[in-house]
């Protein structure tokens, strides 16, 4: 949540920042502001407002934005209404210092208080200007430099943060410090460049320093001195990205997430890549060769995540209670990490995040590794927390995902679930070497499967245009089908903001079934093999109180094309699979709806993509 940018070179830092803020606008859009420091440094300038990055740009037409340091910063509000007073950058009381800030600080009350009574009068409601307050009031009456005042500071703060300080009188240098939200620095040649994320700097450099928790970093154009909260001084570690510009940009489609629905045969292929051993009947997963002897005897999986990534943890569950014979639970990160769970030191947790930020997933990894458990991470942005936390893992490959709404990211988690559950099958000799066989020949066939799916999308998009006015959705699926369900009715009410739900099909009888009458479209995920008639029961009970039916149906499906009002095949395949196929017309039926309803699809009221508050 937030996205923060930051330059100092020799650049004009304002088109920077600009670049950056619009990288990063997926991680909130309730207001945007930059600051910067023109030549003469007489004062900082900043300019803010309620609104996007767009509207930003519009607002400082004209105005002074020169200057060769700078910040910016996009808000998703936590304390403080999403207003312009509330928008960031902060100053300090007398204008001589700003700062940005992802996080929360959750002891601001306690220090506003004590801030107050010594005579400071502050402006806005958020937590952010209680801090650089705070550091202030210590530069002045303590007469310590500026980075020392930061440090004092930080250790009075009790929260979350990723922040950047400019100062007026200390007009060559930015402070930054990381705990809990994410911070890069990019290095270039006389330059550091700092975001949320690698996004704002690949096209300046691909050499990216990782912020660690409690660390600072005082950077000069020529100087970069990295050290502890507690004062120690850490060898910094310069990394390479591997990322590709194009990945970054919309290339034609008109939208973000349609495009990166399109990208999903080539993001599986790219998942897919050198794990696959069909010849051998194996997998070939590198992050985990130093577990797969603990795999023999393992207990229990236990899943953790948010969002879309908590509903690739439930496929999890199939797909290794069924493949690998291991028994598993899947928790929502949030509850887990308050309450209290029994983990032991033969668990195994497995924390599911695209960005690998998500600040609750983070706490309950950090939880189970106390209680002395494995932990490993699923995560699609490579360097980001967990994968940096956890004992092993694997990425998603996905490339970089920028609708709010995961679509590429989902079946990209579902792949390498796949990939884990079958390297577990393989090494526990719990599948016949035929059916090894043939889910790794199918798994490479599914992006050719997708591409067909691709192909219906005019199709889809008539459908949508049938029930794009529909007050309330309802989507049904049994076994490998019930989490496909929940991720189609998250996708619809996160980008067109209509009620939906999902429900395993047969719990359909113990209340959803009161809400059906001729107006409720039920968008039933019949893809089974498994179960099938009792699939076509429960449609015959949506159909028999007059509800409309949306079917999601294997190719030559004959039963439920004649019940359904709708149907949209897609190619069959190994059950444990379909999940992966299934899917994709869950996500374009949602994009068109949303689309035809005049939402903003890639960045949807309230929403973030990367919550880093809890
Ligand atoms: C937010 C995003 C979702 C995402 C969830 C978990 O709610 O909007 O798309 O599924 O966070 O995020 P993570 O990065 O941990 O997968």
């Amino acid at each position: 949540m937030c996205g923060i940018v930051a330059y100092i070179g020799d650049r004009d830092a304002y088109p920077i920042l600009i670049k950056g803020l619009q990288r990063l606008e997926y991680r909130g859009y309730d207001s945007a502001g930059v600051s910067l420091l023109p030549e003469d440094s007489s004062q900082i300038n900043v300019y803010k407002i309620a609104g996007k990055v767009n509207d930003l740009k519009e607002f400082v037409e004209g105005k002074d934005v020169s200057g060769h340091i700078g910040m910016g910063h996009t808000r998703w509000a936590t304390h403080g209404a999403p207003n312009t007073v509330n928008a960031h950058p902060h100053l300090s009381e007398h204008g001589d210092l700003a700062i940005i800030h992802n996080g929360i600080i959750e002891n601001y009350e306690t220090l506003k208080k004590e801030l107050k009574n010594r005579g400071y009068t502050f402006k806005s409601d958020t937590d952010t200007e209680v801090l650089i307050y705070l550091v202030d009031d210590i530069l002045k009456n303590t007469g310590e430099t500026l980075e020392e005042s930061v440090r004092l500071a930080l250790l009075e703060v009790v929260g979350a943060y990723a922040i950047v300080i400019l100062s007026k009188n200390d007009s060559n240098k930015i402070i930054a410090a990381r705990k809990g939200s994410p911070l890069v620095i990019g290095v270039g040649e006389n330059e550091y460049f700092l975001a949320s994320d690698a996004t704002p700097i690949v096209e300046y450099t691909r050499n990216v320093i990782y912020l660690n928790d409690n660390e600072m970093a005082v950077i000069e154009q020529n100087d970069l001195v990295i050290k502890t909260i507690g004062n120690e001084i850490q060898t910094p570690y310069i990394q390479e990205l591997e990322y590709n510009l194009e990945a970054l940009e919309k290339g034609g489609f008109e939208h973000f997430m349609l495009k990166e629905i399109f990208e999903q045969p080539q993001s599986i292929l790219d998942c897919l890549r050198g794990r696959v051993r069909i010849d051998d009947g194996n997998v070939k997963l590198g992050g985990l060769t130093r577990f797969e002897s603990t795999f023999l005897n393992l207990k229990r999986i236990i899943f953790i995540g948010c969002g879309t990534s908590w509903h690739a943890g439930l496929v999890a569950e199939y797909l290794f209670e069924e493949l690998a014979r291991i028994p598993v639970e899947v928790e929502y990160a949030s509850e887990f990490r308050y309450r209290n769970p029994v983990i032991t030191s033969d668990d195994l947790v497995i924390a599911i995040s695209q960005s690998g930020e998500t600040a609750d997933t983070l706490a309950a990894l950090e939880l189970a590794r106390e209680k002395g458990a494995t932990i490993f991470g699923v995560c699609n942005v490579v360097g980001s927390s967990i994968p940096r936390m956890t004992d092993a893992g694997v990425y998603t490959h996905a490339g970089p995902e920028i609708g709010v709404a995961s679509t590429k990211a989902f079946t990209a988690q579902v792949t390498v679930l796949i990939l884990m559950a079958l390297k577990m099958a393989i090494i526990r000799g719990t599948l016949s070497e035929e059916r090894i066989h043939n889910l790794l020949q199918e798994l490479v066939n599914i992006p050719d499967k997708i591409k067909r799916v691709l192909d219906n999308d005019d199709k889809i998009k008539k459908i949508a245009e049938i029930y794009k006015d529909a007050p309330n959705c309802l989507y049904l699926g049994r076994g490998y089908q019930f989490p496909v369900a929940l991720e189609g009715a998250l996708k619809l009410k996160e980008i067109s903001y209509i009620h939906a739900e999902g429900y395993p099909a047969a719990e359909m009888k113990h209340g959803p079934i009161a809400l059906i009458d001729e107006n409720m479209p039920v968008i039933v995920v019949a893809a089974n093999k498994m179960h099938y008639e009792k699939v076509v029961s429960n449609i015959q009970e949506v159909k028999a109180r007059k509800g409309k039916i949306i079917a999601i149906v294997n190719e030559g499906d004959t039963v439920i094309r004649d019940l359904a009002d709708h149907i949209i095949e897609i190619p069959e395949t190994d059950e444990a699979l379909s999940p992966l196929i299934s899917v994709v017309p869950l996500q374009l039926l949602a994009y068109h709806i949303a689309v035809m309803r005049g939402c903003n699809v890639d960045q949807p009221r309230n929403l973030a993509k990367s919550v880093t508050v809890e």
